[in-house]
């Protein structure tokens, strides 16, 4: 998944992000879901540090400035649209455990599809269901409040945890979907990619 919003948006300063209070909040039972805070920015550094939590990203791990400005951009299109890709905070300690949501897919995915769903969680926070727990909050609200008609999901081939994940929030591999994602060089065992989809029940 991609994190940059595909839309050139300039930097404006975290007090005016900080002024945003009414931007979206998403809760579950063990989450808050909600835009970025000064405070989760050491955190999400370190977690975009990790290689393990890397592997399937090109490029690999980020500097923490590459991390602040991901926050900004993402801080950035919240102003500008009715979703997102949230911090994730764990009610239980307040802990950041990575962030996830909806974004736009880039021009080099197929279809032309509104909406992608995505995640970055720390490793610490790994296989306790908490990507499907966010999952299924994003996608109640793709069908109920944005009425979308689908959400995709894609990643590099050899993403199986990705892939596993997508899988069992009920997304199916879209056939004669797989793409080479184009920001990835020719030769790069992450450039082939798959995609997956899931349709909205409600409608
Ligand atoms: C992919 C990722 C978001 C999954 O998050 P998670 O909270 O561990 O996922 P869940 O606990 O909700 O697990 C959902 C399902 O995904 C699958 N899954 C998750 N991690 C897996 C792994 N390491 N290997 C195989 N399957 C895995 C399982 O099917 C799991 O269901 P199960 O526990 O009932 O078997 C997490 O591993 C991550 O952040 N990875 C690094 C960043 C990344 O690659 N993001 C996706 C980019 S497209």
């Amino acid at each position: 998944m991609h994190w940059i919003p595909h839309v050139n948006v300039g930097f404006r300063g975290l007090e005016r992000i900080e002024d945003q209070t009414t931007m979206l909040t998403l809760e579950t039972s063990r989450l808050v879901l909600r835009p970025w805070q000064d405070r989760d920015r050491a955190p999400f550094a370190v977690i975009n540090t990790d290689e393990q939590v890397r592997r399937y990203y090109y490029p690999s791990v980020l500097t923490a400035m590459e991390t602040d400005e991901m926050i900004d951009e993402i801080n950035e299109q919240l102003a500008r649209e009715p979703f997102g890709f949230l911090a994730i905070e764990r009610k239980s300690d307040g802990a950041l455990i990575g962030g996830g949501g909806l974004s736009r897919p880039g021009p080099e995915v197929p279809g032309n599809f509104p909406l992608e769903i995505g995640w970055i969680l720390g490793r610490d926070y790994w296989r306790q269901g908490y990507a499907t727990e966010v999952s299924h909050r994003w996608l109640e609200f793709a069908w109920r409040n944005l009425e979308a008609e689908c959400v995709i999901g894609y990643t590099s081939s050899i993403n199986v945890p990705s892939r596993c994940a997508m899988e069992k929030i009920g997304m199916r591999r879209v056939e004669d979907g797989d793409f080479d994602d184009t920001t990835v060089p020719v030769g790069n065992a992450l450039r082939p990619h798959v995609l997956y989809r899931i349709d909205n029940p409600m409608r």
